[in-house]
């Protein structure tokens, strides 16, 4: 199986990475980051780890070919790069932080999926994925850009499932809800700010919302994007699959 990732070089990416691997896969990832680029080729020399920016067409063009002509072809390509964008009410928010935060949530993932797309066509039981969120599901007070390009990816998903099913191409994305993580972190940090409340009693609110009473793991994540690169899924296509714990409701 040949892999592509946009932003595996950390998070929930990282563990497609190192899943995908795993199970003898061939795996590249791009990030901005170059020294989690670093640590990653240490730590993975068999995988190819490109420096490309989701929103850059020709960077990401680059890779994705790159990635393409280096395993001769792609089976899976993972466009899971996204940012939390700003926090605050609507009315609030400035327009450049919005069309950053449409620009790396949605255009990114339509860039990688344009130029993945010719790839994918001579691709084994190809897979397109994308990463929503729990943001792709329900109201979310306070993220008002993220969640609108979330949703955006839901039709991003119907559409390209439709255009490429002929092709045999299947189109999904998973929804995570909140991993645990660094990320999540950061994302408590900025909402116990917005909301003046204390970043524990975010972190008690969003618990509290899953049916489970838990936040999941990058791992969890993984393994349902492993099944979905499967034979299992091979009819499974235009599906937003949330993976939360049952996720309730995004309300603070
Ligand atoms: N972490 C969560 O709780 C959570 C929940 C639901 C959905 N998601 C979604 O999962 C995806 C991955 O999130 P994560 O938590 O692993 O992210 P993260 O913040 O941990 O970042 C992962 C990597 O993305 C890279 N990155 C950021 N912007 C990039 C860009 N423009 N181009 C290429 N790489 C870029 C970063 O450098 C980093 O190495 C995102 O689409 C996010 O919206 C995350």
């Amino acid at each position: 199986m040949r892999v592509f990732i946009t932003a595996g070089a950390a998070g929930i990416g990282r563990a497609y990475a190192r899943a995908f691997l795993n199970m003898g896969a061939q795996v590249a990832v791009t990030d901005i980051d170059r020294e989690a680029l670093i640590a990653f080729r240490a730590e993975y020399p068999k995988a190819l780890a490109i420096e490309a920016n989701v929103t850059d067409e020709p960077a990401i063009a680059g890779a994705v070919n790159q990635a393409a002509e280096a395993f001769r072809g792609l089976d899976v390509v993972c466009a899971n790069a996204g940012t939390g964008g700003p926090a605050g009410p609507l009315e609030t928010l400035d327009v450049a932080e919005w069309r950053a935060c449409i620009d790396v949530n949605l255009t990114g993932a339509f860039l990688t999926a344009k130029y993945a797309i010719p790839h994918l066509r001579a691709g084994e039981n190809p897979l397109l994925l994308f990463t929503s969120s729990s943001a792709g599901l329900f109201g979310y007070p306070g993220r008002g850009p993220y969640n609108a390009a979330k949703w955006a990816l839901t039709g991003m998903t119907k559409t390209l499932a439709m255009e490429l099913g002929q092709d045999g191409i299947r189109v999904n994305a998973i929804a995570p809800g909140a991993v645990e993580g660094d990320r999540m972190e950061r994302v408590l940090a900025a909402e116990a700010t917005a909301h003046n409340r204390p970043v524990e009693e975010m972190r008690q609110q969003y618990v509290k919302g899953v049916s489970m009473r838990a936040w999941v793991t990058a791992e969890d994540i993984a393994a349902t994007a492993l099944f979905l690169a499967s034979p299992a899924a091979r009819r499974i296509s235009g599906q937003v699959i949330p993976v939360d714990g049952h996720t309730e409701t995004l309300a603070p």
